[in-house]
Parts: C-alpha cells; structure tokens; sequence
C-alpha cells in the first residue's frame, strides 16, 4: 500500500505547489538519524536545504526565501543539482552543449517519483528538466535507512533535434556553510596507498582526482571526510564522508566561494571526456555514496562499513577464508613441487586457501617473468605438466581450496594474443604504443574485447571446477588513449565505455559463479573503490606488506572501506618490499585486523615460527566473525605522535570484542599505553583474554588483568592498560560478556 500512495501523493503535493506557484515545498529524503531536504521554489528550481539530522520541523524551511533567478550568488543559494545556465557563476554539477548550439541548460522541477527499492532502501527521483530544450535530468537518491548512508546519481536524456555533448556530469553536488573546512582525503603511490592527508580549505577550489583510466586509486582514491568548522577526531565534530564508487576517472571538486561556504562536487572526470549524447540515448552516471556523523570520524567509517558490508560487497557479512598466496613466497621461479610444497606447508598451518599468482601461464611465450605471456591464458606444461586441476586436487586433498590469479585486462606486446588481436589494445592511431610493466591495455570498451576476457575467465572456471577463488589484477593505467570500438567523434566516450564494460565482465561472472571469491588488485591498492568492490568480496589493499607500513595503509583504507574486505597478508622478515625487520607476532597481529592471509614460503620459516603461526591463525579464526559482522573503533591513529596503534573490532550486540594495541617505536621502560575502550556496554561485565600470545604463555603477559573481569564502565573510563612498549610488539585481546 505505503509504496502505491506515496509517489502519487508526493506527485499531488508536487503539482499543486506548482499550481500555487509562489509558496516553496520542501522535499526531504531521510534515513533512520539524517535527512536531505530540498525544497522547490516560487521558480520552481529544486532548491538544496539542508543535510545532516533529521529535522522535527523541517516544513520550516519552507518559509526561507531564495534569491530571485537573476540574482547573482548569494548566501545559502544552491540548487540541488546546478546545471551551467541562468547566474551560475561556479563549475556547476551539469553542463550541456545542446543540439543547437546553445550552452545553457535551466532546470525546472517537474516532479518527485519513488522507484521500488529492495527493503530498508527507498529510491527517490527527482524529474527536473530544461526550461527550454526537450532535456531532462532525473536526480537519483536512495536512502539507506538503518545504515544511514545516501547514494546519488544523476540520468540525462533527451530528444533535442540531434546529439547532445555532455562537458561535465557530476552525480553529486553537496553545499556547506560552515566557518572552516577541513578535508581529509587519501594520498599515495604504489606501495603506500590511501595515506591520509589533512587540510584545511582555503579560498578556490580543491581538486582530488584522476586521469589515469585504469589502476585509478594507486594516487588518490576518490573519497573523502570533510570536517565541519574544526579538524576531524575520531569521535567529536560535524563530518560528511563520500566516495564515489567507480573504477574510473573520477573528480572531487571543494570550492570555498566567495561567500565562504563550500561547494562538494563528485563525479566524473570531465578531462577530455565531451560526452555525446544521441535524442533517446540516456546516460547514467555513477553513485556518489554519503554520509553525515555528528561524532566524529569513527561513525562515518561505521556507517560506510555497514553499508559497503550489505550494498556494496559480496557475502559482506560472512567470515573468509584464509589464505596463501604464492607471490612473495615464489614469484615467478617455482614448478609443480614448489607449489605442492607451499600447500603441504600451509595446510599444516590450517590455511583454508592456497592461491596460485602469476607466473603460470603462456606456452610460445611463457610468463617467466613479467616480460611476456599476457594475454596466453594456457597452462604451462613446463611448470605445470599435470595442469592446474592436478593442484586444485592437491590442495583438496589437503583441505584446502584453490585460487588462481588472472590479469585479463592486459596484454604483452610478446604474446599471442598480441599477434592476433593488435586492434585490441588501446591506442591512438599512427603513434607509438607505450608499454608499461611491459604490458599494454586491452580495450574492455570494445564488446569483442569484453566477450574475449568473459570467455577466457568462463572456460578458465569451467575447465577447473575447483578453482574457488580469483585474483583479478590490471598493472598499469591508461596512455595515449584511443579505441576502434567507437567512432571518431566519440572518441571521448573512451573512459566511461571502458568502465562500464569492465563491469559488465564482473556482473558476467558474479552472476554464473557467485560461490567464488573474487579479489580485486591492480598493482596493490589501484582499484580501491565502491564501484569495482561491489562485484568482489575484498581488495589487496597494497603490494606492500611490511606490517609497520601496513598498519598507516590499512588505517587510511578502513576510514572508508571496511576490515573484511582488505586482504592483509604476513610476509617475510626482512620485508621483501622495505626490508625492514619485525618479529612474526606483530605481522600476525596487524594481519590479523583484516582478512588475514601468508605471503611466503611456509617451509621457510622454523619450527618455533611455524608453531606460533598455527597457534595465530587457529585463534583468527575464533575472532573473524568479529571483523565480517563487528563494528570497528580506533582509539590511536598511527598518524599521532606516540608510537602507538589500536583499534578495536565489537559485535553488535557487544557480548565480545577484539582489541588489538601496537608499538610503533621504542619507548622508555614503563611507558605504557592506556586504552579506553569504545564500544562497549557499561554495564555488562567482560572476561578479558590476551590471545596470540608468545609461548611459553607464562605470567599475566601483556595485561596484569589479564584473565579477569572488568564492567565495560571500567575498560571505558579508566581502559586497560597494555604492557607493552619495545619497537614492534603487539598485543590481542579478547573481550567476552559474562553473565
Ligand atoms: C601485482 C600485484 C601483486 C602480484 C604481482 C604479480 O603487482 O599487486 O600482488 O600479483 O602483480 O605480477
């Protein structure tokens, strides 16, 4: 019933104001805790209020007055979704060259619709069009009511008397008015991804973005905290978090305007990117997730975890698997006993999952190294006479699943399929195609491109049933750009085509084989998005896995995207990557706050090494249903001065919680740290464990409580103090609510 009324009373209320003509309507969108209201003035434009709490009596925005059309800027005077046209002085959300010429587009509100949604969601539309020109723009938002998360997304279409071009199309325009603006977004380069950086908005315009195509997040990942009025912390002040989810070129856009208020463009990249737009040929842009805490930054992770863990990532809630993975432990040298060995080893363990990376492939051009062999999706009889079901077997036999890694966006110049298929690569014609890692792009715009990785990934899984999870890896960006997929006046339409049928292969093989567990990786963290997440169960969030410098790369990863889907993986001492030595305790430890997994040959480690790691991942697999289901805390950011992190990991009913405490440097005998826990229920009593601890397990070890019970008042207030204090040692505990 609730669904049949609602769009036609809203549509009512809609028409009659436009009757009326004068009074303004107000149109909120609300979750459980917040709302974004807009209200439609006496010029019918859709007009933005206001987002952050729900209101009680939000009717009384109506009574603002807006500024008259042709009035220049002034305060608190935006439309919800600004096209280029009328006083727009600013990079508005929409601009449009239309059929003839003209550069102007003015939206009108035409009317509100709501779209079915599944439950717990509710999609609204807003239909706004050009006062002149047969244009529309529907406003796209759904509002995730228990997660308190909105998504924003904007569809053009048209029936001018010819194509359209499309300058720029962002799918979201979020104003503020606040006294100071502080943005912290995600900085970094290969090897130190989503290095949070922190600054305060000036006058003009803050741009975070790329132009890259492919691998787009390895720099700056396209998502944000924004800080109302003072710097973030992690449990006070006014915060909004957005990220754009799209795999793409992206564009963050902060301007502080003249009057001092901040203008959030996300969305699409416009660099060389004039969309054309046949009558009849709508475009969508991508979602741009949000989200508001009136407590600090804590919450919005939260809310964004929550989200991504039931919208925006596959099985988001169930516990994984763990794994080894094959890369660091044998690169490209190995033959079928170096792998057997490794799954003996790690099954011995109690890994769940061997994952054979790269390396096992090309015959005429066999990928002994990264030089050649992309492209040849064939067995290598050399390495692997018995084939790859032959290991999938074997890990089977073990108890153990099989993975396989795959690049199949990418291409070696010595391949086959590069003899064949040299008008599949992406390129500008008459000029020189630049490799990179020696490899060059396939153009997954190019339906025959598209239909060529689904085939091979397709007969890969049917050909080796057993293979139960996928590592799907792109090593490079875009350079001289250019498709013979497209004509030669939409050659601009290159960035999004590609996106948009990379993902077409994902849905492809979400939708045949839903039981496997997709990784997605380019070059370590380079596709660390919502867009690309929502077709996989996790990300390899860095091919740097020293546990010092993972633990900045996973604390600026899990601000936005959530523990279990960032794959952590223990290494090598000295790291293979920085060399830099740390004790396998505090790689396990840091490992263990994501989805835990090995990096290296087992039989290189010793006995004592060997046992410690089997007594790890036993207790892991005790605590994961925390990181699938849990609510994550931080207490100390690596990013503060004092050589500490910690974090906490808490169910949502908070009978039990994980909190897990690092040394990052060395401290003065005595000096300890103290955590006050978050999370917790004051009044329920917690038996307190350390776990993951040295043998010989002697004495209270890293808490003199260690074993006895505390009120969660107590580990709130006054906290627990961890006795640690030397570079690199680590401790774990286990909170469990007694009756
Ligand atoms: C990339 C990935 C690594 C590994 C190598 C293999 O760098 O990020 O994890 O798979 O490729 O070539």
């Amino acid at each position: 019933m609730k669904s049949n009324v609602l769009p036609w009373l809203a549509v009512f209320l809609a028409v009659t104001s436009l009757l009326r003509g004068a009074e303004p309507t107000v149109q909120s969108v609300t979750t459980r805790d917040l709302a974004l209201v807009y209200s439609v003035d006496a010029a019918h434009r859709l007009m933005f209020r206001h987002f952050g709490p729900k209101l009680a009596h939000e009717a009384e925005l109506a009574r603002a007055k807006t500024p008259a059309v042709s009035d220049v800027r002034s305060m608190r005077h935006w439309e919800a979704y600004p096209a280029y046209g009328r006083a727009e002085v600013y990079s508005p959300a929409l601009q449009v060259t239309h059929a003839d010429g003209s550069l102007v587009t003015e939206l009108v509100f035409a009317q509100r619709k709501t779209l079915p949604a599944p439950e717990g969601v509710t999609h609204t539309v807003f239909v706004l069009r050009d006062a002149v020109q047969p244009l529309t723009a529907e406003l796209h938002l759904e509002a995730y009511a228990q997660e308190n998360v909105f998504a924003q997304w904007v569809e053009v279409s048209h029936s001018e008397k010819g194509p359209i071009a499309i300058g720029s199309i962002f799918s979201g325009f979020l104003p503020s008015a606040a006294r100071k603006y502080f943005l912290s977004h995600f900085h970094g380069a290969w090897s130190s991804e989503m290095t949070l950086s922190e600054e305060e908005l000036k006058p003009g315009v803050k741009i975070i973005e790329s132009q890259r195509g492919v691998r787009i997040t390895q720099q700056d990942n396209p998502s944000f905290l924004l800080a109302l009025d003072q710097p973030a912390t992690e449990e006070t002040g006014e915060i909004i978090g957005g990220a754009l989810a799209w795999s793409g070129n992206f564009r963050l856009s902060f301007q502080v305007d003249e009057w001092g208020q901040l203008r959030t463009l996300a969305g699409l990249n416009p660099f060389v990117s004039e969309l054309k737009l046949a009558p009849g040929e709508p475009f969508v842009s991508p979602k741009f997730i949000f989200t508001y805490s009136p407590a600090g930054r804590g919450l919005v992770s939260r809310r964004l975890h929550d989200w991504a863990r039931r919208y925006a990532l596959a099985d988001g809630f169930t516990p994984r698997s763990i794994v080894l993975n094959s890369w660091e432990g044998a690169y490209f040298k190995f033959d079928e006993a170096t792998l057997t060995g490794m799954i003996d080893g790690a099954a011995q363990l109690g890994v769940e999952t061997f994952v054979l990376d790269d390396g096992w492939f090309g015959n005429k051009h066999p990928r002994d190294s990264a030089e050649a062999g992309l492209g040849d999706w064939q067995t290598n009889i050399k390495k692997l006479p018995r084939g790859l079901n032959y290991l999938a077997d074997y890990a089977e036999s073990k108890g153990m699943k099989f993975g396989l890694w795959i690049e199949p966006e990418m291409v070696n110049p010595r391949s086959e399929l590069a003899e064949r298929h040299p008008e599949w690569i992406v390129q500008s014609p008459g000029r020189e195609k630049i490799a990179m890692r020696n490899q060059w792009l396939l153009d997954l715009g190019n339906p025959a491109v598209q239909e060529f990785v689904w085939q091979m990934v397709d007969r890969l899984l049917t050909e080796h049933p057993k293979i139960a999870y996928l590592k799907w890896d792109a090593n490079r960006h875009v350079s001289q750009p250019g498709t013979t997929a497209l004509p030669a006046d939409r050659q601009s339409s290159f960035w999004t085509a590609y996106v948009r049928g990379l993902y077409s292969v994902y849905a492809k093989i979400r939708a045949k084989y839903p039981q496997i567990i997709l990784q997605v990786c380019a070059s370590g963290g380079g596709r660390v998005d919502f867009g690309a997440l929502a077709y996989h169960h996790e990300f390899w969030a860095s091919d740097n896995t020293d546990a010092l410098s993972r633990l900045t790369i996973q604390y600026g990863t899990n601000l936005i995207y959530p523990p279990i889907a960032t794959a952590a993986h223990v290494s090598t001492s000295p790291n293979h990557q920085t060399g830099n030595v740390t004790p396998l305790k505090f790689r396990f430890d840091v490992a263990m706050t994501g989805r835990l997994g090995l990096e290296l040959q087992p039989k290189d480690m010793d006995a004592a090494e060997q046992e410690f790691a089997r007594a790890a991942i036993a207790t892991y697999k005790r605590i994961r249903p925390l990181l699938a289901q849990g609510d994550l805390y931080r207490m100390h950011s690596p990013y503060e001065p004092g050589g500490w992190v910690s974090q906490m990991l808490v169910a949502k009913d908070r009978t039990q919680a994980a909190v897990f405490v690092f040394s990052t440097q060395a401290h003065r005998r005595g000096v300890v740290p103290t955590l006050r826990l978050r999370g917790l229920d004051p009044a329920k009593r917690y038996k307190v464990t350390e776990l993951n601890r040295l043998a010989p397990a002697k004495g209270a070890g890293a808490f003199w409580g260690n074993g006895q019970t505390f009120t969660g008042e107590y580990l709130t207030e006054i906290g627990l103090e961890a006795n640690i204090g030397k570079i690199y040692t680590s401790a774990v505990f286990l909170l469990e609510a007694v009756p």
